[in-house]
């Protein structure tokens, strides 16, 4: 057995805030007690006197090595959850992919065999549904009791993710049914199209117009729609990337009714805006992600939703694509930049800084980028929080330390970074993942393979 023992620093929690020690043995924390007041010893002993020790963050939302747009995304799992630790994470939540005509066991089997063995950090799967139909529902039932719970649907997309309003249905009394949950990314991607279209033909092919034509109206209509189908079902519903202040709107109205509601934004969203799609000299395609960044404007009304609880999770969605020979795919059509945003190093920094901010407190940070995202997809009590039992994925974190966001130093394989040059207090000092240290006094002591795959419960704000 090995002891490690963390002492002096502050624990942070989503519920309470202590000046503790704690004491891991193995891969699990075994016992949290006043600093100072225990007589323990350990094999390792780290001092955190002047730190936070907060829980790994859990980012319920990535897409390492994932195909789109004739292109793949630049991280495979392998330097995508390296870069993870280096910001601050120990889990992700990644999406397996069930192409049109495929099986989903197909899909899953294919994500398994990308992450397998490559892992710096722990990872579970969901399931993105391409193809819905009568096999594939029975399918989604399986996939719950192995711990895949959570299934993503597209109202965006039309010829590649996107399914109908009857699929969509479908898939919710599935849900309903088998305890899963149904994650939307709800823009009307019907009408988009349409918009696209038109604008090509206008000759605007600059990746602003991506923005324009993926209108903020769009997206609320899309997540309106979703909830009440996912009404008629009977099922919860968790909407993914949250941007436009009006679909903020939607969501609070259904939670104020009391239905089983939940959102999700990501920091692109709080953090940038359409000025950086309109960054000349094809620089804005470096922005280009769906749902697209909104006028500045928007970003109170997801600040608020944070602070409310009308949006529960920050995640990233790091779909991460290199500005030379990706992006660039795009430059004369802006329906042709691959879309998605690098972040999973940068998310744990950029929340810290809200709470310096003064944006969020500082459990209000653990809760949505830890605890939430946990409970919401069936990981909390092992992940998302420091409590005897809890594996042991602690984070030490200086408050005080400045850093500069730059694609120079950090770790994700992409060619800019979307915060460059962006001045954050707080920063990543040492990172544990099942007791063994991954990120030690900011130096990589981890391995590919450490890594484990999470089976899940259900969501566990619902039982
Ligand atoms: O632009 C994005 N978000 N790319 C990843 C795929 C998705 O829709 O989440
Ligand atoms: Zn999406
Ligand atoms: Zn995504
Ligand atoms: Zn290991």
């Amino acid at each position: 057995m090995t002891r490690t023992l963390i002492t002096g620093g502050l624990v942070i929690t989503s519920a309470e805030e202590i000046h503790a020690d704690v004491l891991i043995e193995d891969s699990r924390i075994v016992a949290i007690a006043s600093t100072g007041t225990q007589e323990w010893t350990a094999e390792r002993v780290i001092d955190a006197s002047g730190k936070y020790v907060i829980p790994g963050g859990v980012d319920a939302h990535t897409h390492m090595q994932m195909p789109f747009g004739g292109t793949t995304a630049s991280d495979t799992f392998e330097s995508g959850t390296r870069a993870a630790a280096w910001g601050g994470t120990t889990t992700i939540i990644d999406f397996a992919i069930q192409s049109v005509g495929q099986s989903l066991r197909q899909g899953l089997d294919l994500w398994h065999a990308k992450a397998d063995a490559q892992c710096a950090i722990d990872y579970g799967f969901h399931m993105i549904l391409s193809d819905v139909n009568e096999s594939t529902l029975r399918e989604m039932d399986r996939l719950v009791g192995e711990g895949v719970s959570s299934f993503k649907l597209f109202t965006a997309y039309p010829g590649v993710f996107y399914s109908d309003d009857g699929q969509i249905l479908r898939a919710m009394q599935q849900a309903a049914d088998n305890g899963g949950l149904i994650m939307m990314h709800a823009e009307n991607g019907i009408a988009i199209d349409v918009l696209v279209r038109q604008a090509l033909e206008r000759g605007d092919t600059e990746p602003r117009y991506h923005g324009e034509v993926r209108r903020a109206l769009l997206e609320a209509e899309a997540t309106h729609r979703t909830i009440q189908l996912a009404r008629v079902a009977g099922s919860p519903l968790y909407v993914v990337h949250v941007a436009a202040q009006e679909a903020v709107a939607e969501l609070t109205t259904a939670r104020d009714m009391g239905l089983p509601v939940f959102g999700e934004t990501c920091p692109q969203y709080l953090y940038l805006s359409t000025d950086n799609l309109a960054e000349p000299d094809f620089e804005g395609a470096k922005y280009v992600c769906s749902t697209p960044l909104r006028p500045r404007e928007h970003q109170a009304a997801l600040w608020r939703a944070l602070r409310t609880n009308d949006l529960q999770v920050v995640s990233t969605d790091h779909c991460p694509f290199c500005f030379a020979g990706q992006k660039e795919l795009g430059r004369d059509d802006f329906s042709k930049i691959p879309n998605g945003l690098p972040g999973v190093e940068n998310r744990m920094d950029l929340l810290h800084q809200a709470v310096v901010d003064g944006n969020i407190s500082r459990r209000r940070w653990i809760e949505i980028a830890c605890a939430s995202p946990a409970r919401m997809f069936g990981l909390y009590g092992k992940k998302g929080t420091i409590a005897p039992g809890a594996d042991a994925d602690v984070v030490i974190y200086d408050p005080t330390a400045e850093q500069v966001m730059s694609a120079a130093t950090h770790h994700m394989n992409v060619d800019y970074s979307a915060y460059e040059g962006k001045r954050v207090t707080g920063r990543v000092e040492t990172v544990l993942s099942r007791g063994e240290l991954v990120i030690e006094q900011r130096e990589f002591v981890g391995r590919a393979g450490h890594g484990q795959y999470m089976p899940r419960a259900t969501c566990q704000y619902l039982s």
